[in-house]
């Protein structure tokens, strides 16, 4: 099945993002002042961009470790159910640990990881999420920093994707699909 014709409208500019990166990792640096090395956790693969601004910002000694859960495949509902596919490469018992998502939409996907990391130990663990569509939720969990509160649309852009298109685009975009030709 091909997906359906689609146009990208700009929804959050590159500046307006960058401006924001900045202010939450001011939050999470002092959050963490007193931590002797924060693990940061970016959730792949949506998180790549984010991660990668977000920990140049941090002035705190940090280590970088990536975990990778199934997500939407090529459609744009999300399945509900959660899997591990690539796991952490260290260990978090004992550490201070922020996972960073790219959004958080019906809750499945970040619920399911806190509640997988807490099982492992970790003295503090905290989420950091990009975007946030509080209306999809269905599970109630929340990040501790959100960086941009957004209505209920389908988004791709710095990070995100779309069917895994459209990642490399600085800023954030709303997906508007055209209608079928006859
Ligand atoms: P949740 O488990 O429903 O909260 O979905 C979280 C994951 O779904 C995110 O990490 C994204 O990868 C993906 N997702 C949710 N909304 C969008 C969207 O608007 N565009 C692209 N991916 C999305
Ligand atoms: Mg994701």
């Amino acid at each position: 099945m091909s997906t359906q014709a689609y146009v990208i409208d700009e929804m959050i500019s590159a500046k307006a993002i960058a401006a924001r990166v900045e202010a939450l990792a001011r939050e999470i640096s002092s959050y963490f002042a007193s931590t002797e090395k924060l693990v940061v956790v970016g959730l792949l693969r949506g998180s790549f961009v984010f991660i990668a601004d977000l920990v140049r910002e941090i002035d705190l000694p940090i280590e970088v470790d990536f975990l990778e859960v199934s997500s939407y495949g090529n459609s744009t509902e999300s399945s509900r159910e959660v899997r591990v596919l690539k796991d952490l490469r260290g260990e978090i018992a004992g550490r201070d640990v922020l996972v960073v998502e790219d959004i958080v939409d019906t809750g499945y996907t970040l619920a399911h990881v806190l509640k997988l990391l807490e099982t492992r130990g970790p003295a503090r663990i905290e989420a950091c999420a990009l975007l946030d569509k509080p209306s999809r939720r269905e599970i109630p969990v929340e990040a501790k920093w959100t960086g941009f509160t957004i209505p209920d649309e389908f988004v791709v852009g710095y990070g995100i994707d779309y069917a895994q298109r459209n990642r490399n685009l600085p800023h954030i975009g709303k997906v508007r699909f055209l209608p079928e030709a006859k």
